[in-house]
């Protein structure tokens, strides 16, 4: 299993371009299935999630083809054209849904395209419960017949869907994504209220706007999907990666330095950059993106509760609470979207940090100096907080499971090399 090694205490100073989002390429992917000509993406990240989706879709039938974006060979973003001419299978298998939920939405586009899918209930999770009753009572909402058999929901709609009125009672980003793209086939209208606002979601919603789709509301807790009768073909550009840019932006203030983040979509992380200044980090909107500069100086503890978008993202809380143990005072981090996403904070203890945990409420003691050591990557962001926690280390840092990081950053130890940080993966 590869491990990384960090020898801490090296500035940041560089360009570090953001990829496309992870969180955004998966349900464009996913959205192929709903027509039957070429969906053609650029800029897919070249992550081992969008590897396992690219699997659990050929095995739906989708053709797929991938090229480099630049046509020099060179890794990183990707151009994927998929191809959903002929559904030769409407089976998600436990096998690989359990080992990447977001597969689980593809439950949506098979019912709207052929009336019928059997998806694999996804299984536990390192972050929490994460449920699925909200896809089903959408689902039903939308005419679909559900039923429970040896773990797999079996999921009919012989006669299609037929628009509903859906009022989510919590914000699922997963559920608005499956739903919105079942109701883009449905007949009629499709109401859903409380829908997740993310700008991933933003994104499927151009795209599929852009294959013919008639959505309006984007940006808005209240969508409003027109039925039609079937979708084309299409071009897009995936997102850039806000949290990536947002874990880089994290890096650079908690190893000090001053580093260029090209692409990053500032109008997307107000609420990420309004916490970094007042911690005291340098954050400027720039042409090419945002510059993150910060000169050592010890920073000033902050109080954050993670809430949907345009809140402060569950994706960015491990990281910023690796910052925080670096910060002059006592930071209290709340998060309020998964029930057991904490498990950063023992690794975090093994470096050398100051945390209490008591139910939802992290306290974060700061003025600690961390020293590097052994540490284990239990999810994917857990991994990039102990990256960053690494950064600022006195010492070696070594980070074992890190296929976790894998998951979602692209290049993460080349990236973060081009900007002066001493870091490697060990093959092993
Ligand atoms: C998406 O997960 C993201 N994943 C997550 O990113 C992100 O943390 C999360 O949204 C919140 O922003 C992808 O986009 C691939 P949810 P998702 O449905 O859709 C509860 C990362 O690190 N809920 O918005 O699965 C659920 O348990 C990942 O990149 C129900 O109760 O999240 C959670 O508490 C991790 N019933 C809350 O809603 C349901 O039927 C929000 O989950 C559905 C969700």
């Amino acid at each position: 299993m590869d491990s990384i090694k960090i020898v801490g205490g090296h500035r940041l100073d560089g360009t570090i371009s953001i990829s496309g989002a992870k969180n955004a390429a998966l349900p464009l992917m996913v959205s192929s299935l709903l027509t039957e000509e070429p969906l053609t993406l650029n800029n897919v990240p070249d992550l081992a999630d969008v590897s396992l989706l690219t699997r659990i879709l050929s095995g739906l039938g989708v053709e797929i083809t991938m090229h480099d974006q630049n046509g020099q060979g060179d890794v990183g973003s990707q151009v994927y054209t998929l191809h959903s001419s002929h559904i030769t299978s409407t089976v998600a298998p436990y096998e690989l849904v359990s080992r990447m939920r977001a597969s689980f939405w593809v439950i949506g586009p098979l019912l709207a395209r052929c009336g019928e899918a059997r998806v694999s209930l996804p299984g536990g999770c390192a972050i929490g419960m994460r449920p699925v009753d909200l896809y089903l009572m959408g689902l039903r909402a939308l005419g679909v017949h559900i039923s429970i058999e040896k773990g797999y929901i079996v999921a009919k709609a012989p006669r299609g869907l037929i628009g509903a009125h859906i009022v989510f009672p919590c914000v699922t980003v997963g559920a608005t994504h499956t739903l919105l793209m079942a109701a883009t086939l449905a007949r009629g209208e499709t109401v859903i209220e409380n829908a997740a606002r993310e700008p991933e979601v933003g994104d499927l919603i151009t795209c599929l706007n852009e294959m013919g789709a008639r959505i309006s509301g984007i940006g808005s807790s209240r969508l409003v999907i027109q039925g039609v009768d079937r979708l084309h073909g299409a071009t897009h550009e995936v997102l850039p990666d806000r949290v990536e840019a947002g874990t880089y932006a994290l890096a650079t203030v908690a190893a000090s330095g001053n580093v260029l983040l090209r692409n990053a979509r500032p109008e997307l992380m107000e609420t990420v950059f309004d916490t970094m200044r007042q911690a005291g980090a340098q954050v400027n909107i720039v042409d090419e993106g945002v510059r993150i500069q910060h000169d050592g100086s010890l920073l000033r503890p902050v109080n954050v509760h993670t809430h949907p978008f345009p809140g402060f993202p569950t994706d960015l809380q491990a990281q910023l609470m690796a910052l925080m143990t670096l910060s002059g005072g006592t930071s209290r981090i709340c998060e309020t979207i998964f029930e057991n996403r904490f498990m950063h904070v023992n690794e975090l203890l093994r470096l050398g940090a100051n945390i209490s945990l008591n139910g939802k409420m992290a306290t974060v003691y700061g003025a600690t100096h961390l020293k590097g050591t052994e540490v284990k990557a239990t999810d994917l962001r857990a991994s990039a907080c102990l990256v960053i926690a690494g950064l600022a280390a006195e010492g070696i840092t070594t980070i074992s499971h890190v296929y976790h990081l894998d998951r979602g950053f692209e290049r993460i130890e080349e990236k973060l090399s081009s900007v002066g940080a001493d870091i490697k993966r060990c093959r092993g």
